[in-house]
């Protein structure tokens, strides 16, 4: 497999290689760099560009335990049991299952320990999926923007399993809702290329079920 570069500008191979990076480094991230990965974010589109983000980073280690803590119970109690009894994604071997498993695993032990996270919130919209399309975007411009700057990241959601819990530790006012969490820091492993089904599965011609030949 061709060594894949740590910093990229080139948009298609940021693409194609941004995966979670769930290892990650403790050394600080320079605010700069957050700053880029937050303009990225910030640039993303929202519905009638009302731009309701508020993006809440957090570098405090005693919220980051608590709030760690329960992303750990969730992975623990939760999801960990639902994906060891359940099937591989999509045209992955077991073997890369069990890999993506024990990196899931390691996130939830550490994730206290990432040095930044970026909370990307959204004010005064109950959370639907409507309102996600507002926050989704931001969130898809920072993984490629710290992929971008040779930084690995996650997108996780497993924190909303304690929402009100979890939105109290970071002391969101009523109102705001959290819609993600991503741990960033320099990643322990080289980025590679993101595993996917191929195009000839997903993608239709016309009528639903109708391979699309001419692409
Ligand atoms: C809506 C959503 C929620 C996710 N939540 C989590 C999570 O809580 N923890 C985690 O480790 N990964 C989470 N992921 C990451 C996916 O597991 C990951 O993107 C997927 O397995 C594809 O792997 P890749 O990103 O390495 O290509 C989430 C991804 C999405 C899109």
């Amino acid at each position: 497999m061709p060594e894949m570069a740590q910093n990229t500008n080139d948009l298609f191979e940021i693409i194609r290689t941004t995966r979670s990076m769930r290892r990650l480094k403790p050394d600080p991230v320079p605010n700069e760099l957050i700053r880029q990965i937050l303009e990225a974010g910030a640039c993303a589109p929202s519905g009638g560009n009302m731009q309701r983000w508020r993006f809440l980073v957090v570098r405090d280690p005693e919220i980051k335990q608590t709030v760690g803590a329960y992303y750990k119970r969730a992975w623990d109690e939760q999801a960990a049991p639902r994906y060891r009894s359940g099937e591989p994604a999509p045209g992955m071997s077991r073997e890369r299952f069990l890999r993506l498993l024990g990196a899931a695993e390691h996130l939830a032990a550490h994730i206290h320990e990432a040095p930044v996270w970026i909370v990307p919130c959204l004010e005064g919209a109950a959370p639907t999926r409507t309102s996600g399309s507002s926050i989704y975007p931001a969130v898809q411009n920072m993984l490629l923007a710290a992929r971008a700057l040779g930084l690995g990241a996650t997108l996780t959601t497993l924190h909303l399993q304690f929402e009100k819990e979890v939105e109290a530790a970071l002391g969101l006012p009523p109102g705001a809702h959290s819609y993600a969490l991503l741990p960033i820091g320099y990643p322990v492993g080289r980025f590679g290329p993101v595993r996917r089904v191929p195009l000839t599965e997903v993608v239709f011609a016309d009528r639903w079920g109708q391979p699309c030949r001419d692409l």
